[in-house]
């Protein structure tokens, strides 16, 4: 074994959801800085930009990069990202999914289509991601997903009502062993993240500015994530480094779920 390479991702070609903004545009960085391709989607037309100008100014010509409009509800639009990134970088290796929403409302009076746009995005819109994300990697037996869950996914946050987002990041975490074990023979892995709360522009809205001081102060290390803090575990597990990993959700959440 070379243990000198196990974390290599040299013109690896990565594909991420949700890359305007927040964890993804941390991967997008991250990983590029390492010495992958990157191309990243997302539903948001400025931070599609705001990403793909943060790449330029960095990497310049150095390395190839794609900025994608998709909104993951769509598979056919998730479908033709991959194509045009397949065709412009080459075929990808590895994909993070990102995107998804939060948002909070008590149980009882939570509305339908709160609860549906939930799922539509943070579930169904994973699950249309792995699927085609997988169909590319299938033909050539390997590739390594990624998925974005919570600690949400197996804790309930105090005093924060939102049954929706629990329930969908609950799903994405067994969606993920799911399909790591549909998945195995075709050698490809599915694992999961679960952040703790980390500062991106979801938690910095100007009504959460005394959640987020509670959200410091439950937290074991008394801080939030930096979303740059997310990445490392994703290399791991992007990684050679991880090559005996699959169905796993790694949390990392600055000792949260231990209390
Ligand atoms: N910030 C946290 O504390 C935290 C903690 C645990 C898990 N997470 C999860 O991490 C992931 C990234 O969150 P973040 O904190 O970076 O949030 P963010 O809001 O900063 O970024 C999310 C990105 O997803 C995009 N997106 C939303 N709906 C989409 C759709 N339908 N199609 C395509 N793109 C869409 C948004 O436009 C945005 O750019 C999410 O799945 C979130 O649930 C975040």
């Amino acid at each position: 074994m070379n243990f000198n390479g196990l974390f290599n991702l040299e013109n690896k070609v990565v594909f991420i959801t949700g890359g305007g903004r927040g964890i993804g545009q941390s991967m997008a960085t991250g990983f590029m800085e390492c010495g992958a391709n990157v191309s990243i989607c997302d539903q948001n037309t400025e931070g599609v930009n705001e990403t793909k100008s943060i790449l330029k100014e960095k990497f310049g010509d150095k390395k190839k990069f794609e900025g994608l409009e998709v909104d993951v509800r769509n598979q056919n639009e998730i479908r033709n990202a991959i194509q045009i990134t397949e065709n412009n970088i080459g075929p990808i290796d590895i994909a993070i999914n990102c995107a998804g929403i939060a948002n909070a409302n008590p149980a009882e009076t939570l509305s339908k289509d709160q609860w549906q746009n939930m799922f539509d995005i943070n579930l169904s819109g994973l699950f249309y991601s792995c699927q085609e994300e997988a169909k590319a990697m299938i033909t050539r037996k390997k590739g390594s997903i990624i998925n974005i869950a919570s600690m949400s996914g197996s804790i309930v946050n105090r005093g924060l009502k939102q049954v929706h987002y629990n329930s969908s990041k609950a799903g994405v975490i067994h969606l993920t062993k799911s399909l790591a074990m549909e998945w195995v023979d075709y050698g490809i892995r599915v694992n999961s993240i679960s952040p703790g709360y980390t500062k991106t522009p979801m938690n910095l809205r100007p009504e959460m500015v005394d959640q987020v001081k509670i959200f410091e102060n439950e937290t074991p290390m008394k801080r939030m994530a930096s979303p740059d803090e997310i990445v490392g575990p994703a290399i791991f597990l992007a990684t050679d480094a991880s090559s005996f990993c699959t169905g796993i959700d790694l949390v990392v959440d600055g000792g949260f779920v231990c209390w």
